[in-house]
């Protein structure tokens, strides 16, 4: 296959670095608003550097069969809607928009043109959920009555990055809320959530918090607590712990989970923490890929198409409301449903 991938930054190079070893890509052809960075992924990765526009027409290597974007947010819903137009399957970084309105949008001209657009929640991929998952469904912890979701970055984004996050809700927390709908086969009915700017000044000055909590209540009357923080200095922390009237389960506990026991005979503190994502979801992200390469083939169902996208976000709109006006907020209030 001939894959292109717009967006050579972070993401967009680990990506591509990926996209280069798969037996199913014969070419890649990377681009990025930046043609210098497009070049060095270019020679880090053995693809070939075009300019972004060329992924449309076909000009200088021909049209790709399938389409990457790992590019800064805000053009995520402007190049889905150019690849939805040209016909091309795309996968696309989440979020799809930072609001509603250039969400939907962008999903108005996937659906228009019936072209293929996933998501990219790598979570869905990780051999820990997909058991979570599969306990839940086959009834092995009886009924769900508690989940705890956790997301703890290590240490804070860069300064300039925080005004384009949408915040932590948006960008952070997105993946537990999507995770949480995806394991527990259950709608969010209800959240409640708070925030805290008390760590480094950044985040006031942006308006945002470092730190935060929200209660959700599931449609079953199952209770879900999701917390995030940008300054967990034990290193990368990703969890879900989900409790039934059988059995509990958890998500994410290893010997690398940056987490010390406070018992006397405990083994004391991981000898080698998960220090971010891209170590801690390299299988989940190589997984997501191939299955968008057998999705772009007609070979596979798509594992997370724009709508499961724009179900994460209403709930991270939810938690923005409920934090700025201090009360529960009902998901029937956000647009989208
Ligand atoms: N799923 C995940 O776990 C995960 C992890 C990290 C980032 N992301 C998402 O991936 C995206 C990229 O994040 P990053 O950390 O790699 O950012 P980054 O800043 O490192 O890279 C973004 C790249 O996009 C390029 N770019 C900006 N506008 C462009 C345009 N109009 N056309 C082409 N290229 C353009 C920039 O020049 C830059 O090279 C973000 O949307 C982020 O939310 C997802």
């Amino acid at each position: 296959m001939r894959i292109g991938l717009i967006g050579t930054g972070r993401i967009g190079t680990f990506h591509a670095e990926v996209l280069s070893r798969h037996p199913a890509v014969d070419s890649l052809l990377v681009a990025d608003a930046d043609p210098e960075r497009a070049a060095v992924a270019a020679t880090r990765t053995g693809a070939s550097a075009v300019p972004v526009d060329a992924m449309f027409t076909g000009e200088v290597h021909g049209l790709p069969d399938a389409l990457v974007i790992c590019s800064a947010t805000a053009a995520h819903a402007p190049l889905i809607a150019r690849a939805a137009r040209a016909g091309l399957p795309a996968f696309c970084e989440k979020p799809i928009a930072l609001d509603l309105p250039g969400t939907l949008g962008a999903l108005a001209e996937v659906e228009a043109a019936g072209s293929i657009l996933q998501l990219g929640f790598m979570r869905r991929f990780d051999a820990g959920y997909a058991e979570a998952r599969a306990a839940v469904r086959e009834g092995r912890l009886g009924r769900l009555h508690t989940v705890r979701a956790v997301t703890s970055d290590p240490a804070p984004p860069p300064a300039d990055y925080l005004p384009l996050s949408g915040g932590l809700y948006r960008d952070c927390l997105v993946h537990d809320f999507d995770i949480l709908r995806w394991v527990t086969g259950r709608e969010v009915s209800e959240v409640y959530a708070t925030g805290s700017d008390a760590g480094p000044a950044m985040f006031r000055e942006a308006g945002d918090v470092d730190t935060a909590a929200a209660l959700l209540t599931l449609d079953d009357g199952t209770l879900a607590t999701a917390t995030a923080t940008r300054c967990n200095g034990a290193g990368y922390d990703v969890r879900m712990e989900l409790a039934g009237e059988l059995d509990q389960l958890a998500v994410g506990l290893d010997d690398r989970t940056p987490l010390t026991s406070a018992e006397p005979e405990s083994p004391g503190a991981p000898p080698k923490p998960w220090p971010g994502f891209l170590e801690r979801f390299a299988p989940a992200y190589e997984a997501e890929l191939d299955a968008f390469l057998r999705v772009a083939r007609g070979e596979l169902a798509n594992p997370c198409d724009g709508r499961e996208a724009l179900h994460a976000l209403r709930i991270a709109e939810a938690c923005e409301i409920s934090r700025r006006e201090r009360r529960p907020v009902a998901m029937e209030e956000i647009p989208g449903g």
